[in-house]
């Protein structure tokens, strides 16, 4: 793709075109604050260049005013700017609840992506259009960045915790996806296609793709083959937490802290047990830090946020 000088890139996505939008009011703004110190500069260097008969005598004739109003005004414009760009950047934190969830694993040096469904796929991201979508993302050893140009978003993916990426693409179409992290030798080359499909598409392609399987079903395998139903499963004799309905709910801690049950926590309490333990259980669950990859912890995170809880028949 060749983009001329002075055209943007593609925008894909609303928050993109924002983007542009603050980056032009921005460069606009300190222009229009700068111009006028430079064109001075050069006016006086020449009014009164050594030699030229200009008048130099220097009567005092201050406007307080006038002095006072050229530091508030651009000051007031900066800091419009400011409010202006922290809401774009909080907007990226708040991801809609009802947003498709695909989870991102990182490795040198590949992309692996995989929809709720169970459709995988390595270096090509495919989305349906004007959906929001939620990424849920891990590394599988060092920290890679992912980059998507047309969206305007890129988020480093960080070996030991989630960062969550979200977006609401509105025009269908192919654009680059890349690894903005320097990640090693072939860091170069992780990249790939961003496909920005319509409804129909988007249905169409993940009918035709192989799956094992949804993202849920497959962490409910793990679940039962790593041994997790012998502790948490509803027919347990062992004191363990219950997993029903935990996705999202407040966890009260042994040393007293509280905290919401989100993907980070779930990843946390499978790798890292003895970091947060929930009040009240003995501290008897083992890591599983060198069983299982962030792919399965990410397939086990799917189970456990499908667990609802059981509804009591009145
Ligand atoms: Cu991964 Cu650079």
């Amino acid at each position: 793709m060749t983009q001329g000088l002075l055209t943007w890139a593609t925008e894909a996505s609303e928050h993109a075109s924002q983007v542009d939008l603050l980056l032009t009011g921005f460069s606009l703004l300190v222009f229009v604050l700068s111009a006028p110190v430079f064109v001075l500069m050069a006016l006086f260097a020449i009014k009164y260049r050594r030699g030229k008969p200009a008048d130099r005598t220097h009567p005092v004739n201050r406007n307080i005013w006038m002095e006072i109003s050229w530091s508030i005004v651009p000051f007031l414009f900066i800091v419009g700017v400011f409010v202006w760009a922290t809401v774009l950047y909080a907007d990226l934190y708040r991801p809609p609840p009802d947003a498709l969830e695909i989870s991102v694993v990182a490795k040198q040096w590949m992309w692996k992506f995989e929809h709720p469904g169970g459709q995988r796929e390595i270096d090509e991201l495919h989305v349906p259009a004007n959906e929001p979508v939620k990424l849920t993302m891990a590394s599988q050893d060092v920290i890679h960045s992912l980059f998507i140009p047309a969206l305007r978003l890129k988020q480093d993916v960080v070996p030991g915790r989630y960062t969550k990426m979200w977006f609401t693409a509105n025009r269908p179409g192919t654009y680059h996806l890349a690894c903005a992290e320097f990640c090693g030798t072939n860091h170069s080359l992780m990249g790939g296609r961003f496909v920005v499909l319509t409804r129909a598409d988007y249905t169409r392609w993940l009918e035709q793709s192989d799956v094992d399987g949804s993202l849920a079903d497959q962490g409910a395998v793990l679940f039962r083959s790593h041994g997790c139903s012998g502790c948490h499963g509803s027919s347990s004799t062992v004191h363990a937490p219950p997993l029903e309905g935990l996705y999202g709910s407040p966890v009260p801690l042994d040393d007293g802290r509280m905290v919401i049950a989100d993907e980070g926590y779930i990843r946390d309490s499978i790798l890292l047990p003895q970091q947060d333990i929930a009040a009240g259980y003995p501290h008897d669950m083992p890591t599983f830090r060198n069983v299982l990859d962030e792919g399965e912890v990410l397939k086990l995170v799917a189970y456990i946020k499908s667990l609802r809880k059981p509804r009591v028949l009145p």
